[in-house]
């Protein structure tokens, strides 16, 4: 939720601030603003309701903004709507101070009733003006220097925060504290960067350094500075980020998200690759040795969104390989409900972005109570990898468009991977099915290729779809848990309503909402269940439903029930949502396309929920 941008050094700022925020406009793009300052003259700030593209309009490209040190934001909005007035940078009222900050502040009204009784006014209805006015409260109050005024201010707020900001009175720094929000620093040839994430600085540096919770960190001259609450300097270790900048590029693609469709070849392999050797899996990068592996006696896997629908392909998957107890939670629901641990259990926590607000705070109830946690995570250095006991990483590299794809396809195979090894570990599978099972797994990039290569043809369906107002996805078992992501494929980009149901709820009430035309994507790729969707299919169908069946090869007879039939290849049953997700994740894409959407960043949505 909101990207911050920051830069000093040689260069002209505002640009290298524009093109920054312009990679991370996928965190948010309700409004953008850019503060910049050249020497010790006032700082300027600029700011745009809407896209980029206005910032970039009101600042000719950043031409018209001179200063080789400034700050930048692109807002997703919490506390005030967007508007220019509620726009980021922020400053105290006499311009000594400027902040851009990522998060949200708990306690702002108190801290603005605070400030106004001292004689603070304000001008937006944001909980950053409040933060801003603070740190100058204090620094001013008190006659010191930043960081203490900076940590003065953390101890009083509560919320989660990435800052950036700005003084009068120390032109070419910029000072940043961070708790709970994503904040990089890169540093190259004596200038500095920070933003939220790593794709905003990929075309200056590659290394970083990863700012921790409750630190804060001086920009300028070329050096960074750290450290913690109490003022003392912190030593910190340069990391090498190993994704190149044109991962983070759309690389002839019209969107991101359909380059991302077509990286997940590749991106399973790699991840595929990183943890198998010799047709074995091996875990120890993860870190689970087949000791711990043996004393596991529950399994529980916490998300949001559509880690959560991976979660629940890794229940049925996990459960029946290695005949484990498996849980799968909403992060959001299992943080405030007081669950029940054992000492054994292990918590597993999946996120691309690593930085979830809810999933965080899942992981770090599992480890008050002192329980083994484990991140399924793909960006490096983000705070569920460095704050789990054992991460496993999904090797999909940079993933862009808010719709997740690649991601969500790499998480599949960790779940996958995790419960043939445990399986086999726990002694539940013997060794051929083990090895055969696995060199299946290792089919799964060519098949999605193969599924890729047809994709125009699902755009004859989807341009049925994209008039519908109801989409209604139905699947039993693992095709359930594929119905969700389906599902929330087609409502997040295309905004027309659907819902994924469990197709034997169906007589339990959804019914009644099926008439004449209504699109049912039925999918049945589970041979086991087969005939028992094909009935509810038909059920449906008796009462005027337009079917969409999706199907593996051979199954060809599902023609004489759905209107319309959508093909995968075959592939053992238990990973069949790798396959059976890529026709739906098209669906979506076309649809939303179909009805002139902007795929890549669609409304009110941001790439990665750092707030609850
Ligand atoms: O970064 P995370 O994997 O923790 O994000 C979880 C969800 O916010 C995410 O999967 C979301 O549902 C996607 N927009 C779905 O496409």
């Amino acid at each position: 939720m909101c990207g911050i941008v920051g830069f000093t050094g040689r260069h002209e700022a505002a640009p290298i601030l524009l093109e920054g925020l312009s990679k991370l406009e996928y965190r948010g793009y309700d409004s953008a603003g850019i503060a910049v300052r050249k020497g010790d003259t006032p700082v300027r700030i600029v700011k745009a309701k809407g896209r980029l593209k206005g910032l970039y309009e009101k600042t000719d490209s950043g031409k018209a903004m001179e200063g080789t040190c400034g700050i930048g934001h692109t807002r997703w909005a919490t506390h005030g709507e967007p508007s220019e007035n509620n726009a980021h940078p922020h400053c105290s009222d006499d311009m000594n101070v400027v902040a851009v900050h990522n998060g949200i502040i708990e306690n702002y009204q108190e801290l603005r009733d605070k400030l106004s009784r001292k004689g603070y006014t304000f001008y937006s209805q944001t909980d950053t003006e409040i933060v801003t006015k603070l740190v100058d409260y204090y620094y001013k109050k008190y006659n010191i220097g930043p960081i203490d005024a900076i940590a003065k201010t953390m101890v009083r707020v509560r919320g989660s925060y990435a800052l950036a900001i700005m003084f009068k009175d120390y032109p070419g720094h910029i000072w940043v504290a961070r708790k709970d929000s994503p904040m990089v620093i890169g540093v190259t040839d004596g200038e500095c960067y920070v933003a939220s994430d790593v794709p905003a600085m990929l075309s200056y540096t590659r290394n970083v350094y990863y700012i921790d919770n409750l630190e804060m960190a001086d920009l300028g001259n070329g050096e960074v500075h750290f450290y913690n609450l109490d003022g003392d300097e912190v030593k910190k270790e340069l990391t090498e980020i190993t994704w190149d900048a044109e991962a983070a590029e759309k690389g002839g693609f019209e969107h991101f998200m359909m380059k991302e469709i077509h990286e997940q070849p590749k991106a399973i392999r790699d991840t595929f690759n990183s943890v198998v050797k010799d047709g074995r899996i091996d875990l120890s990068s993860v870190g689970l040795t087949d000791d711990i592996i043996k004393d596991i006696s529950q399994v529980i896997i916490v998300a949001c969104g559509s880690a959560y629908h991976t979660g629940m392909v890794d229940q049925y998957v996990m459960e029946e390989f290695a005949r484990i107890p498996v849980r799968v939670e909403l992060a959001s629901e299992f943080r405030y409900r007081n669950p029940i641990l054992n000492p054994n259990d292990l918590v597993v926590i999946v996120s691309q972005s690593g930085e979830t607000a809810d999933s965080l705070a899942a992981l770090r109830e599992a480890k008050a109570q002192g329980i083994r946690t484990l991140g399924i995570v793909n960006v490096v250095g983000s705070s569920i990898a460095r704050e789990a006991d054992n991460v496993f990483y999904t090797l999909a590299g940079p993933e862009i468009a808010v719709a997740t794809t690649k991601a969500y396809s790499t998480q599949l195979i960790c779940g996958y991977l995790l419960a043939l090894q445990f399986a086999y570990v726990r002694g539940t599978m013997d060794e051929e099915r083990y090895l055969s099972l696995i060199a299946e797994v290792a089919s799964i990039p060519e098949k999605i290729e193969k599924i890729i290569e047809d994709k125009e043809r699902l755009q004859f369906i989807a341009a049925r779809l994209a008039n519908s107002q109801d989409v209604f996805f139905i699947g039993r078992g693992i095709d359930y848990a594929i119905s969700m992501e389906g599902s929330l494929k087609m409502k997040e980009i295309s905004y027309i309503h659907s819902e994924a149901y469990a197709a034997g709820e169906l007589k339990h009430g959804t019914i009644s909402l099926i008439e004449d035309g209504t699109i049912v994507i039925s999918v049945a790729t589970q041979d086991d269940l087969y005939e028992k969707t094909k009935s509810n299919m038909v059920e449906v169908k008796s009462r005027g439903a337009f079917i969409v069946g999706i199907t593996h090869y051979g199954n060809f007879e599902i023609e004489n029930t759905a209107n319309y039939s959508i093909y995968v290849p075959k592939l053992d049953t238990h990973f069949m949502a790798s396959l059976a997700v890529v026709p739906l994740q098209l669906l979506g894409y076309y649809v939303s396309i179909g009805r002139g959407l902007d795929v890549d960043k669609p409304r009110n949505l941001a790439k990665s929920v750092t707030v609850e």
